[in-house]
């Protein structure tokens, strides 16, 4: 059982800083998803929880004790790679034993504990194979209950499941998840997949850059991102962006040259006659008469996924291209043209500036 909490941490490879000042209390039991394009500094943070990296400023505590002085091995958490290697020539039981064998744990509660972690994992029946006997799926399996047997406070992940193929990375996210809910070990796991990210955690900390840009649960970062950053990297298709301009009334925005769209509830004052950035997702445009209210499309082309159809197209003079994603199957020609509503609800406003989002 723990909580680890990070206060303003800061790390520097010699004059380089790489993360700067990231603050976050993981509660107890919490699964816990640090996501972030690639070199962002989410390894980075995740070996300074882990102790294999020193930290520069600030504080990470484990059950509200300050553990950055503490060796690894005095942390109680066990953290399973990307490259996990197992050792070729031991069974899978001797490969989950070793760990134990060396903290000289004795014999019989070596053996219960092994048993009780591939009955978890269902590698019983592999216990006394050797690794190149096994699938993909089943070696990251072992390599799990290696972390799983010595029961550590903490579990830490680093892009676990990205050396396996797709089909098998999807049945290992649902295994991860449901072994969570089983053990109810306090997480901490690293990916840059987005999908890999809403499914799995109960809170994501998403980063750029050595920020942290938000800290939320799934929906949370989908409905309300907090940043054109995280409007941008969370959703598939990817949301849409549009400049715009609130009108000075600040009930509407004029999107440049493609139409404008009623904003409610009406902007505040501060926000009224400024460039604004309009972020819409593919999955929130609805068909509409054409009229005002309206952003018009310029169908380019059409992909069409069977329960769906993506619909590609230009708008206006900006001539940007946008998505949108209608339900069923369509088939409009290039070059149609298509009148698109959005709720005002649907709509994510950002500060052209700052990047961050504008009222609700
Ligand atoms: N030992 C090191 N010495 C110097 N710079 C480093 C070192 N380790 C990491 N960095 C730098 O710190 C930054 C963050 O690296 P980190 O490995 O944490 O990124 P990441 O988000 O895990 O990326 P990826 O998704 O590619 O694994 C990068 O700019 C990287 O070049
Ligand atoms: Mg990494």
């Amino acid at each position: 059982m723990a909580d680890v909490s990070l206060r303003d941490i800061y790390k520097s490879f010699g004059q380089n800083e790489v993360i700067h000042g990231i603050s976050c209390d993981i509660h107890d039991g919490e699964f816990i998803v640090i996501l972030g394009p690639s070199g962002c500094g989410k390894s980075t943070v995740l070996r300074m929880i882990a102790g294999l990296e020193v930290i520069t400023q600030g504080d990470i505590a484990i059950n509200g004790k300050v553990v950055n002085q503490l060796e690894p091995a005095d942390r109680d958490i066990a953290m399973v790679f990307q490259n996990y290697a197992l050792y070729p020539h031991m069974t899978v039981f001797k490969n989950m034993a070793y760990g134990l064998k060396i903290r000289r744990m004795p014999k019989a509660e070596i053996e219960e504990r092994v048993q009780r972690a591939a009955r978890i994992l269902e590698l019983t029946e592999f216990l006394d194979r050797k690794p190149r006997q096994l699938s993909g799926g089943q070696r990251q399996r072992v390599a799990m209950g290696r972390c799983i047997v010595r029961e550590p406070k903490v579990f830490l992940f680093d892009e676990p499941l990205s050396n396996l193929d797709a089909k098998l990375r999807v049945q290992m996210r649902l295994e991860l998840r449901n072994l969570h809910e089983t053990l109810g070990i306090t997480s901490v796991y690293v990916t840059h997949d987005q999908v890999e990210a809403m499914t799995l955690g109960d809170r994501l900390i998403i980063m750029e850059n050595g920020y942290v840009e938000q800290i939320g649960s799934p929906l949370e970062v989908y409905e309300r991102p907090a940043t054109i950053f995280v409007a941008g990297f969370i959703g598939s298709p990817a949301m849409n962006f549009f400049e715009g301009r609130a009108s000075r009334d600040g009930q509407s925005l004029e999107l440049s040259g493609s139409g404008s769209l009623p904003v409610y509830p009406h902007l505040e004052p501060d926000f009224c006659d400024k460039a604004v950035v309009v972020g819409v997702r593919p999955e929130h445009f609805s068909l509409a008469p054409e009229g005002d209210g309206t952003i018009k499309m310029q169908v380019d082309h059409l992909e069409t996924l069977g329960a769906d159809t993506l619909v590609h197209g230009k708008s206006g003079e900006e001539s940007s291209l946008f998505t949108l994603r209608l339900p069923d199957i369509h088939n409009y020609k290039k070059g149609s043209s298509l009148f698109l509503s959005v709720s005002p609800e649907r709509l994510h406003l950002f500060d052209k500036q700052s990047g961050k989002r504008i009222g609700d």
